[in-house]
């Protein structure tokens, strides 16, 4: 008995040992290999198309954002050198890639549309350029908004247009007629609110948090790139390396940032209808979809 019992004991242990290699095997050689991971899952990317808008030589993506109701993805861009603006947003149907654009109007001068958000609601394109805030709805037209003769930096959309001008440290909510500072704090690029109304922005100082009075610095990296949030209301932010999640705890001063995935050369990048992840490497459109494999 004592000589069996040894004999188990020892083929447990070799089977504990083969367990530990072939797990080391399956890192080598993982599950998908078309998969990276976001934090702990993997998420299995493909090529969508090309955005066929014409770029500077340098391909620049500043923002993306989807028009949930035609799923269509628009993108605010740096056309080439030769064109009379430095801005531009162009569109693509998700669904059909065939069906692709700019956003111009022909009687309206040079716009510079560097910036724009989405009233989901009702399907509102609000852009942002150097002659204030316009409107880009059904009729697929351009209409003047608000704030004629400002720069615009940043816009964002929820439940009304909060905007940063240039030359002005704050956010503005325009509400009917009546405009009101939300935040005045230092210059700000670029910025999100959370549906718990917290602002997350970017300045040349780095990322910061705000809510309530209170504002916290949570990264001094001056050089992310992007914002943006996911149909689950989770932040994220970007930068050169790759993407950054956000991680907002209720005691504003306990939160962090986490970079959770290598995307080398990333350019600008959204949520689609679905929650997977849409990005841009060059001209290039990617999604990203989570999978349930645990080796990638
Ligand atoms: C990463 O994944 C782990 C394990 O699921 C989780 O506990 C952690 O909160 C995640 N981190 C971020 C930043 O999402
Ligand atoms: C990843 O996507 C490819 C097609 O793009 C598919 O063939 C493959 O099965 C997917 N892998 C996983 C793990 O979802
Ligand atoms: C974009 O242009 C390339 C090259 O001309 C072409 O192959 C591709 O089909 C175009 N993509 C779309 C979505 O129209
Ligand atoms: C993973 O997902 C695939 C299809 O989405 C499913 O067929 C498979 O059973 C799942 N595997 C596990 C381990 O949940």
């Amino acid at each position: 008995m004592e000589f069996l019992y040894k004999k188990d004991s020892e083929t447990i242990f070799l089977t504990a040992v083969l367990l530990v290699a072939a797990v080391v095997t399956q890192d080598v050689s993982p599950d998908c290999a078309s998969c990276i991971k976001v934090n702990a899952t993997c998420y299995n990317v493909s090529y969508l198309f090309d955005m066929n808008a014409t770029f500077r030589t340098h391909i620049v993506v500043h923002k993306m954002g989807i028009l949930r109701s035609e799923n269509v993805l628009f993108y605010s861009f740096e056309p080439e050198i030769a064109d009379k603006e430095y801005y531009k947003v162009g569109f693509v149907n998700l669904d059909n890639p065939d069906v692709q654009g700019v956003i111009s109007d022909e009687h309206i001068k040079v716009l510079n549309f560097g910036t724009f958000d989405i009233d989901q609601d009702n399907s509102i394109v609000y852009l942002g350029g150097y002659d204030g805030i316009f409107t880009y709805g059904n009729t697929k037209k351009l209409a003047p908004y608000s704030s004629r003769g400002d720069t615009i930096l940043s816009l964002f959309y929820k439940g009304f247009v909060y905007f940063v001008k240039s030359d002005d440290n704050r956010i503005i909510s325009k509400k009917g007629d009546q405009f009101n500072s939300v935040l005045d704090y230092v210059p700000i690029k670029n910025f999100v609110l959370t549906k718990y109304d917290v602002i997350v922005f970017l300045s040349n100082y780095g990322l910061f948090l705000h809510k309530k009075g209170e504002t916290i610095w949570l990264s001094k990296n001056a050089f992310f790139r992007g914002l943006t949030i996911d149909l689950d209301d989770t932040v994220y932010a970007w930068w050169i390396d790759g993407l950054y999640r956000v991680v907002i705890e209720k005691n504003l001063a306990e939160s962090s940032i986490v970079k959770v995935a290598h995307i080398p050369g990333i350019g600008a990048l959204t949520f689609d209808n679905d929650n997977n992840i849409i990005f841009n490497l060059d001209k290039s459109v990617f999604k990203m979809t989570e999978t349930n494999v645990t080796k990638c």
